[in-house]
């Protein structure tokens, strides 16, 4: 589901936030098992982080770039995943983890599925903040046919339910400068991961 502009009366109150988290655990681009360096470059708050290297996947409690516990969770973040998850039909969505993408002009994430959480049965809530994207989403193959879905400023998109595992993916950002973020678009992703 998506939730055209659901996010934009938090926006005053998600930016400082977001100023705090990055303060303590700084945006960086991080390595696939594959050897791929992203061009994503990713920070999380809440008491899981997702992180990649070249052994896997994984959640961590610590951020493994500065040794100490990742950001804590600020209190908008979790009204905002709680209440659109609620919004989309997911009552009592208390995610653990959020983890927070930076784009800048030709970043991209290619297809995948969000599968290293503990939990299937709740659902992902995604907020895109900053320049437009076209966000695909697909199915539960990544070689089923995708949909194309713009995403705008403001825009929350939600998938759970039989949709939790369908793979998605973001395609290389054009620059077109946002009035409040300039030439970056800022994504963050909850998840119940333990
Ligand atoms: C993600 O799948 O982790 C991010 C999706 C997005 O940036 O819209
Ligand atoms: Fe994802």
């Amino acid at each position: 589901m998506v939730l055209r502009g659901f996010a934009l009366p938090y926006v005053p109150d998600l930016m400082p936030a977001i100023a705090g988290i990055e303060t303590t655990s700084p945006f960086r681009h991080m390595v696939t098992p594959g050897g791929f360096t992203m061009s994503v470059a990713l920070t999380n708050c809440g008491a899981l982080g997702w992180t990649t290297d070249r052994r896997g996947y994984r959640y961590t409690t610590v951020d493994p770039d500065t040794g100490k516990p990742w950001p804590v969770m600020p209190e908008v973040f979790f009204r905002l995943a709680n209440e659109a998850a609620a919004e989309a039909g997911f009552d009592d969505f208390e995610p653990d983890a959020c983890l927070l993408n930076r784009y800048l002009p030709g970043s991209r994430l290619a297809l995948h599925q969000d599968k290293n959480e503990q939990a299937y049965e709740t659902p992902i809530v995604s907020v895109s903040l900053g320049m437009r994207a076209t966000f695909l989403f697909g199915g539960h193959a990544r070689t089923a046919p995708t949909i194309k879905v713009p995403l705008h400023h403001g825009d929350v998109v939600v998938w759970g339910g039989a949709d939790r595992l369908r793979y998605h993916g973001v395609m290389p950002i054009k620059d077109a400068p946002h009035a409040l973020l300039g030439s970056q678009r800022i994504n963050f992703t909850f998840r119940k991961a333990a």
